[in-house]
């Protein structure tokens, strides 16, 4: 997989835009002269490499018994080098990808980072997808190599194994009782590599992740990376998220969304900070707990955690010592400024908000650690980074407003150091997203005077339940591979905690009729086929759905029903075929 040198960039050369960047570029020492930027050299071998941070702890891993794990720079160092040697004797060659489905171990951090550190592109897949999202991304990002584990490899894998054609090698973390064929245990093919690796130059371009995002038609989209977003995540985890190389860090998010990636693991390594890694999934007194027991400095998490955090009711808070807390950041979805208001209570801090996108690779707005956070906005351009607002009903190509109050689609100014290069396989769809040197983000965004942003709302049908981007035609395509289900469509609806809830409405074949039965089969199909994080919470049966005059679902008429707000512009509706709706 290389760059496509075709794509549409405009502006500055990369890292010169920003005096902090430039700073942020100083501080790595790249690979000796002229052999460019590696993402794994900053965050392990650099720190390794230094007596003052040889031994400190990088990661800690921490189980749901309360068991710690430590692995200090020089021994994370060793292990991704290991890592990297194995990814060689196997033959796998820089720009090959490879794959991890894990749960939150040690492994998956040495397989992210080993495997960039061999030039491989790698994709952390979430643990909790189900066979058709996996089968998809594996597809789509032509896997050569996975880790996973025995068991997620006989449930997930296993049945679609000869599907992926450019899977060549599996390797299993983890204990293994009865080793399946075709695949290698990780920790003796470890035990066989050597521990030190120099890692070949690389091109601040060349490709390090893909991460995965949903859209509102086809297959995911893969953003693709490179090395020198290391820079953004290095100035960013700095200066929006606070953080010193002396802290205790933890990110909540899994390393299956970009968050977990660039803020659970990147930047926070890139700066020398201590990662607390925590498998153990939502629990308020675990979760209050282990800020208290790690006495965690800086905390990077997501609303909707932390509206359940809200929910657990204060005693719970009060009764943990949460006074390690220095710095709170959220992201991923709106923040309500009742929940910013509850945390200068509850945790004794202010929680930042901060936007950004899977293709944006790094925070683009932040509240800025020594500014005080107006509840409810997401913040203000990070230095560097030139937002602008497209009004609605502007010419395509007329340029963005820059500052003031206005109201419309955020828009940033190319390029960036961690602007995505490309979507794999879609390089039409990645043009798409820019108008003249500037990157469409498809949020809509209301500015103020003093050129604060405020979200408004996506200008696509594309679902944002519990932080994840959840696209609706995914999850209609397995509703209508049911023999009763004619048609589906999909959206968000409102939720309290979640933020919105995913809702299905189908219409059925000819012969087929609404029971108790059919709906209990349909969501069982939808969860094992999609897994719990994007099958619908709820389907109901209608017998019509709105169309465009063009044939496509009006998911936006099916939401303003839902929540009774205003139909809006109705004029390219096709009139119902008959029938009463349900
Ligand atoms: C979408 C991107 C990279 C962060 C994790 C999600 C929504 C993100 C905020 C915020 C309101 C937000 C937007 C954006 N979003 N941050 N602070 N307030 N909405 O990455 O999965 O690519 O999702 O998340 O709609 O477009 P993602």
């Amino acid at each position: 997989m290389d760059v496509d040198p075709s794509v549409p960039i405009a502006g500055e050369p990369m890292a010169e835009t920003a005096a902090w960047w430039l700073a942020a570029r100083a501080e790595m020492d790249g690979l000796g002269a002229g052999a460019g930027l590696n993402i794994a050299h900053e965050c392990v071998d650099r720190h390794a490499g230094d007596p003052l941070s040889a031994n400190r702890v990088a990661l800690r891993a921490v189980s749901r018994a309360g068991r710690r794990t430590d692995m200090t720079y020089a021994e994370l160092a060793a292990s991704t080098s290991r890592f990297a040697n194995l990814l060689g004797e196997l033959g796998v060659a820089p720009g090959d990808s490879l794959f991890t489905l894990l749960g939150r171990v040690p492994d998956l951090y040495v397989s992210v980072l080993g495997g960039l550190k061999a030039l491989v592109v790698v994709s952390p897949l979430f643990a909790a997808f189900g066979p058709e999202p996996i089968r998809q991304r594996l597809e789509l990002g032509d896997a050569r190599v996975l880790v996973t584990t025995e068991a997620l490899y006989r449930r997930r894998i296993e049945p679609i194994r000869h599907e992926l054609s450019t899977l060549r090698h599996v390797l299993l973390s983890g204990p293994v009782r009865d080793l399946p064929r075709g695949t290698m245990r990780l920790d003796e093919a470890l035990s066989g590599a050597a521990p030190t690796h120099t890692i070949a130059p690389t091109r601040p371009d060349h490709p390090s992740f893909i991460h995965f995002t949903s859209g509102t038609t086809g297959t995911p989209k893969g953003a693709l990376h490179v090395h020198e977003a290391v820079v953004a995540h290095h100035a960013t985890a700095v200066f929006s998220l606070d953080l010193r190389a002396s802290d205790t860090y933890w990110c909540t998010a899994d390393p299956g969304w970009v968050t977990g990636t660039s803020y659970g693991i990147v930047g926070p390594l890139s700066v020398g900070a201590t990662v607390i890694v925590d498998d153990a999934g939502f629990d308020p007194v675990r979760w209050y707990g282990l800020i208290a027991e790690e006495k965690i400095d800086v905390w990077y998490t997501a609303p909707t955690a932390l509206r359940m955090l809200m929910r657990a009711g204060p005693e719970v808070a009060a009764a943990h010592d949460l006074t390690s807390l220095r710095h709170v950041a959220s992201v991923g979805e709106p923040l309500n400024a009742e929940v910013v208001r509850w945390g200068a209570d509850a945790l004794g801090v202010e929680i930042h908000d901060t936007w950004w996108q899977t293709e944006t690779g790094s925070i683009m707005v932040h509240n800025p650690p020594d500014v005080a956070v107006v509840p409810g906005s997401m913040g203000v351009a990070i230095p560097g980074v030139e937002i602008g607002v497209v009004r609605e009903g502007e010419g395509e190509h007329s340029q963005p407003s820059l500052s003031g109050p206005a109201e419309g689609q955020l828009a940033i100014r190319t390029p960036w150091p961690s602007m995505f290069r490309d979507y794999v396989g879609d390089h039409q769809r990645y043009e798409s997203c820019f108008a003249d040197g500037w990157y469409l983000s498809g949020d809509l965004v209301q500015r103020d005077e003093s050129d604060r942003l405020w979200f408004v709302g996506r200008a696509d049908d594309v679902i944002k339940s519990a932080g994840h981007l959840v696209g609706p035609f995914e999850v209609e395509s397995v509703l209508i591979e049911h023999p009763a289900v004619a048609e589906a469509a999909v959206i968000g609806v409102p939720d309290p905690v979640a933020g919105e809830r995913i809702k299905a409405f189908v219409v059925l074949n000819a012969g087929h009729a609404r029971s108790d039965q059919l709906l209990m089969d349909l969501m069982a199909l939808a969860r094992r086929r999609l897994g719990p994080a994007v099958a619908p919470r709820q389907i109901t049966v209608v017998d019509d759905l709105p169309h465009t005059r063009s044939g496509k679902v009006m998911r936006r008429l099916l939401k303003a029903r839902e929540t009774g707000e205003a139909e809006g512009d109705l004029s390219t509706l096709e009139p119902p075929s008959g029938g009463d709706r349900d």
